[in-house]
């Protein structure tokens, strides 16, 4: 069968992970994806790390527009992220009849709901591992491992950034403004630090679980959101005095009167797992009515364990694109004609 063929939007942090984890285990992602999966073209404004990372081994331009619209191109990758020129291309790709997979949870969550209209009237996948909590397959958690279940709440650290504040500001005693600048120089904080630090980032994240979990629209606007800016390191020491850690928490629950989603920080008895999450890590714990209480665990940001996520939905495209198309289940977050619009 011949390759699929993928053209990469952006070869930052995520994308140069991509491309050297696809090429460091291709006969493992062969065999699971039942066809080899070849990056063909990257498209990125800096073309000389693009040529240093790939060689000869793909096409190098600096217009994404030349990869969306490529004949040959099977799978556009969106590795830009933000709202502008990659909603721009990502709506291109779907129009010339591309799969997309995309890491770009701000583009998701304000967007989303027009990006899979289009995709679905287009029949093509948008999938989106990586937009939520880096390499831990939360979003294949809630849509396929817990299908059985009606999902009652999920609460999860899905900021590193902040986790590794608020660790730092607890074990070291260090104030805010230090430990920002740490985390940036690590980088774990979005391009805008605000995001993370006022919760923007982890709302975006949790609107996303709950479109799935719930089988609602992407709804960022209903969203409470409170960051950590006006935590003092005294609170968090109150906190640990009454045995108690803050965590930052994006929180999705069913309730009588709707959906609620939520982000703000929360006391959690230390003796709690979550509790013990530290530092850029993040943790989601999701309780559904068959299976009870399920915590996932793992690194929430980086090159190689995005790149993980990333990788994982371009076998899940390939197999499901290799299939019947009538038979074909449609990859997106929610159907939109079937969707319930609880308010939130
Ligand atoms: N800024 C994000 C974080 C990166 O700190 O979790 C991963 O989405």
């Amino acid at each position: 069968m011949k390759p699929i063929k993928v053209g990469l939007l952006g070869i930052g942090t995520v994308g140069s992970g991509t491309f050297n984890v696809l090429k460091r285990n291709q006969q493992e992602i062969m065999r699971r994806a039942g066809r080899s999966i070849e990056i063909t073209m990257i498209a990125d404004l800096n073309t000389e790390r693009a040529r240093e990372l790939a060689g000869d081994s793909c096409e190098v331009v600096n217009d994404g527009n030349l990869v969306v619209t490529h004949p040959d191109i099977d799978i556009v990758i969106e590795l830009i992220g933000g709202y502008g020129i990659a909603k721009d291309l990502v709506l291109k790709a779907i129009a010339n009849g591309k799969h997309v997979v995309t890491a770009n949870k701000a583009l998701l969550a304000t967007h989303g709901n027009e990006i899979f209209k289009a995709a679905q009237e287009k029949g093509v996948m948008v999938a989106f591992e990586a937009a939520v909590a880096g390499g831990i397959p939360i979003i294949k958690a809630l849509r396929e491992g817990l299908t059985a279940n009606r999902i009652e709440w999920i609460a999860g650290i899905i900021n590193g950034t902040t986790n590794f504040i608020l660790s730092e500001m607890r074990d070291k005693g260090l104030d805010f403004a230090t430990v920002l600048k740490q985390a940036q120089a690590l980088g774990y904080a979005e391009a805008d630090p605000t995001f993370d630090i006022e919760g923007v980032d982890a709302a975006h994240k949790a609107t996303i679980m709950a479109s799935i979990a719930y089988g609602i629209p992407m709804q960022f606007d209903k969203a409470y959101v409170e960051g950590i800016t006006k935590l003092e390191a005294s609170d968090i020491r109150y906190a640990e005095e009454l045995g108690y850690r803050i965590k930052l928490l994006g929180i999705t629950k069913r309730t009588p009167d709707g959906i609620e989603l939520r982000v703000h920080p929360t006391l959690i008895p230390e003796k709690r797992l979550i509790a013990n999450v530290e530092g850029a890590m993040n943790a989601v714990l999701v309780q559904g009515d068959a299976v009870g209480a399920t915590l996932y665990y793992g690194k929430g940001a980086g090159s190689e364990p995005t790149a993980s996520a990333v990788i994982a939905d371009l076998v899940d495209i390939t197999r499901l694109a290799t299939a019947d198309p009538e038979h074909r289940v449609p990859h997106l977050a929610f159907q939109p004609d079937a969707l319930s619009n609880l308010p939130i």
